[in-house]
């Protein structure tokens, strides 16, 4: 089955505490580098697009900057602002990033985390270069999707998620998103000094926690529940055959570039 953008990123409406629960917090040093390298501080605006439950937003506030974070899930927004509420610096917005209006050239720093694939890939850079100012930077950072779907081929589950999810993606090995992803920055002419840095390190799972994180996954959420519930079972029976916590290699990419 194609990969269905717009109907898969609206999917995320219903998952907030699972994927409160499930995503892991994005690497420190990731977050530092990005402050380091866009210099933001307390004179600083940053747009958070995407900001779900503010894994992506609230590592920033400590910079002192002028935060604003949208998304199109209420669900997500709602734990984003519960647990921004002592972050007066932040502020969310139900707005999808292309219905966003703010003055042009105000932004000192875009973050998208694991948000631009849920975007339409022919604005995302123009509207971006737009909000913000010369020199300010773009943030992409994101585990890709090889990443995830080889630590599930490690696992051996991969089987199980093709025979139970018809949006289940097959990427084979030698796609490399990252420098897809990089190279649509720089032919897009509108960025440059494009940074491309990668964050390893093992993650722990108990079988409670990989189950609310594979209910974040929208080849997951797209399922109908009489279906999901028939995935969970299996996922349970593997967990019971296995009886142990699941360590795996993740991997997360940061792409920064400035506005020309
Ligand atoms: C995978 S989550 C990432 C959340 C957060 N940035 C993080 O790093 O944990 C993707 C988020 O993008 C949001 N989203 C999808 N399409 C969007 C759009 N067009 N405009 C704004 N947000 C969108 C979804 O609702 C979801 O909360």
């Amino acid at each position: 089955m194609s990969f269905d953008r717009e109907k898969l990123g609206k999917s995320f409406k219903k998952v907030g505490v699972s994927y409160h629960l499930g995503r892991r917090d994005y690497p420190k040093k990731l977050i530092g580098d990005v402050i380091k390298i866009s210099g933001v501080n307390k004179d600083s605006l940053i747009l958070d697009v995407g900001c779900g439950t503010g894994k992506s937003t609230i590592p920033f506030a400590k910079t002192g900057s002028k935060i604003v974070g949208i998304d199109i899930s209420d669900s997500m927004l709602r734990i984003a602002k519960n647990l921004s509420v002592k972050h007066k610096n932040i502020v969310y917005k139900r707005v999808s990033f292309e219905e966003f209006i703010s003055l042009p050239n105000s932004f000192d720093l875009i973050l998208m985390g694991t948000a631009i694939h849920w975007l339409d890939p022919k604005m995302v850079y123009e509207k971006s270069s737009k909000l913000l100012r010369k020199g300010g930077s773009l943030a992409l950072f994101w585990e890709p999707i090889s990443s995830l779907c080889k630590k599930i081929r490690l696992l051996g589950m991969e089987e199980m998620f093709i025979k139970n999810c018809p949006n289940y993606p097959i990427i084979p090995a030698s796609v490399n998103y990252p420098n897809k992803r990089s190279q649509e920055v720089v032919k897009s002419k509108l960025f440059s000094s494009t940074i491309i840095k990668k964050y390893k390190f093992i993650q722990k799972y108990s079988q409670e926690e990989f189950i609310s994180l594979i209910n974040t996954y929208s080849w997951v959420i797209s399922l109908s529940k009489k279906d999901r519930d028939k995935l969970i079972l299996e996922v349970k029976e593997y967990f019971v055959k296995k009886d142990y916590i699941i360590k795996f290699p993740t991997e997360i990419y940061l792409i920064i570039a400035k506005r020309k």
